[in-house]
């Protein structure tokens, strides 16, 4: 079986992507948040690691109530990150590195902060009214309809002074806007031609599978009872998501989007966060005529078994036909070196999952720290921050969000030695810094960077198909693509490697290559003769 999207020959079709959570990355300032300062000081480091094209988390003014999601400007930068002279000093310079540089941009929702929702909360009768949705409260008490959110409970909040809903798929601080109304698709343009005007080489679309929703907001279809003390996910994955989310209008915006991306060059890259509607997400991604790139989340639910890894990195390659964006971690998914057990058996497991990432027909995506192997920073239950899991002390996304530590010490060369960080370190040991790993070849960070060097050396294989390879032992994962060939020993036990060729990269030391086997949780990457 051959699967992939065909070639379309774009700048990122054959780019590594790194995922800076602003926040965490690097304060300049020494106030204990990271900032744009901070980031044009490490764009040496990225440059050095090889990554090709950077993403950055939103830095636009916010109130923060989802820390940087729930946007109040989208054309001022929060000062809390710095000044429109710092973003340009960071585009210019990663520019001049050779790195491309991609913004976060949040069209699902505004900020209840937002002077659009402000005025339609000051004036009902106002144009800006109809920038968001809104609901009659229905006289028998209930709520306009059962969508849930994706932080779970109601999506509906009562707004008291009109009497009526306004929906939220997130926070009730974050109103979702009315994609239907052609007003707020002029507003977007004008902003994505702002930044595209400033520099930037493309977006990451928040939540781009739900902007537009089911014009009568019917109620979704109900598979099982839903009660507050459920799991956010397991409230989401009790109704069919028919009318909130994946609407077939959206198509246009995305295609409206696209011919003004096209005059820049710039990539477009939808956070299309949904594993259970193939069909429509594949309409959504119309081939790249709408967005070019589509990120695949299932890497961040795998199970450490062959099977589970292969049938979920097939799937979308076998059902979409746009491009798609491959990423293991991000600043909303506990990291994969604790999801696979920590230690060195997570650090290991994470690598050779990259390595089949990396092989991939698409774009990989690191997430800061991960070339660190880093594991989840330890949080206490009152030093808390993220709003998901409420009041939950043990819930919530601190943990993958926690600073970057850049070298021993107290302020771990994130921040001033004397500065609390906005989120605590996290209990990291100078073995996990940036300057003790580059000192080390040995280290994490040196295989990630050989990772992405090896990568880079091969990009003949963008244009082709991949190919699995079935006849392999029980527990590997193996594929082709033209010459190369990726392979993982998914197992405990060390294996035979029957298919030859010239051993380009292992994540293990290379001692075991003349003895022609492969280790226990093994990944490789080899060049075989083409056939
Ligand atoms: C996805 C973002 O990655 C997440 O951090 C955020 O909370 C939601 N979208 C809402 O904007
Ligand atoms: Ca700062």
């Amino acid at each position: 079986m051959t699967t992939g999207a065909s070639s379309s020959g774009a700048w990122w079709e054959h780019a590594v992507g790194y995922e800076i959570y602003i926040r965490s990355f690097a304060d300049g300032n020494d106030d204990g948040i990271g900032d744009f300062v901070g980031m044009l000081d490490k764009l040496d480091y990225l440059q050095w690691l090889g990554v090709d094209v950077l993403w950055v988390t939103p830095f636009y003014e916010s109130p923060m109530a989802d820390w940087g999601y729930d946007v109040a400007n989208y054309t001022a930068i929060d000062k809390t990150y710095g000044s429109l002279t710092d973003f340009d000093a960071v585009i210019e310079k990663a520019h001049a590195l050779g790195m491309r540089v991609i913004i976060d941009i949040v069209p699902n929702h505004t900020s209840d902060q937002h002077e659009w929702f402000q005025a339609a909360l000051r004036d009902p009768s106002s144009d800006y009214r109809d920038y968001y949705i809104w609901h009659d409260a229905p006289e028998d008490g209930s709520l306009p309809n059962n969508w849930v959110g994706y932080f779970g409970g109601p999506t509906w909040t009562l707004e008291p002074t009109s009497g009526q809903y306004y929906l939220h798929l997130f926070l009730p601080e974050q109103p979702d806007l009315n994609w239907r109304n052609p007003a707020v698709q002029a507003e977007f343009e004008n902003i994505l031609r702002f930044w595209l005007d400033r520099g930037v080489d493309g977006f990451r679309i928040d939540v781009a599978q739900a902007l537009v929703k089911d014009e009568q907001l019917r109620s979704n279809p109900q598979l099982s009872p839903v009660d507050d003390s459920m799991e956010r996910w397991e409230q989401w994955n009790s109704f069919e998501h028919e009318h909130d989310i994946l609407q077939p209008e959206t198509l246009a915006i995305f295609q409206a989007w696209n011919r003004i991306a096209s005059e820049y060059d710039a990539l477009l890259l939808g956070e299309t966060y949904d594993l259970a509607q193939l069909e429509k997400l594949d309409r959504l991604l119309s081939n790249g005529d709408a967005l070019h790139v589509g990120f695949w989340f299932g890497a961040m639910h795998i199970d450490w078994n062959a099977d589970s890894i292969t049938s979920t990195l097939a799937l979308p390659l076998s059902k979409i036909s746009a491009g798609l964006g491959w990423a293991q971690n991000s600043h909303d998914e506990p990291r994969s070196v604790t999801r696979f057990g920590g230690g060195d058996l997570g650090q290991q497991r994470a690598l050779a999952l990259a390595v089949l990432l990396f092989g991939l027909p698409g774009m990989p995506f690191l997430y800061q720290g991960e070339e660190l192997g880093l594991k989840n920073g330890v949080i206490a239950a009152e030093e808390k921050l993220d709003p998901v899991g409420g009041n939950d002390p043990t819930a919530g996304r601190d943990g993958t969000r926690t600073p970057i530590p850049w070298e021993p010490g107290s302020g771990m060369g994130f921040t001033d030695s004397f500065v609390k960080p906005w989120l605590p370190f996290g209990d990291r040991a100078d073995a996990e810094t940036v300057s003790v790993q580059r000192n080390d070849a040995d280290s994490s960070v040196h295989r990630y960077r050989r990772l992405i060097e090896v990568r880079k050396s091969l990009a003949h294989i963008a244009p082709t198909l991949l190919e699995w390879i079935d006849d392999v032992p029980k527990n590997m994962v193996a594929f082709r693509r033209g010459d190369v060939v990726f392979l993982a020993n998914i197992s405990q036990e060390a294996a035979p490697v029957l298919l030859g060729g010239e051993l380009l990269y292992s994540t293990t030391d290379s001692g075991r290559e003349s003895r022609g086997i492969i280790g226990p949780d093994e990944a490789q990457i080899r060049l075989v003769l083409d056939s």
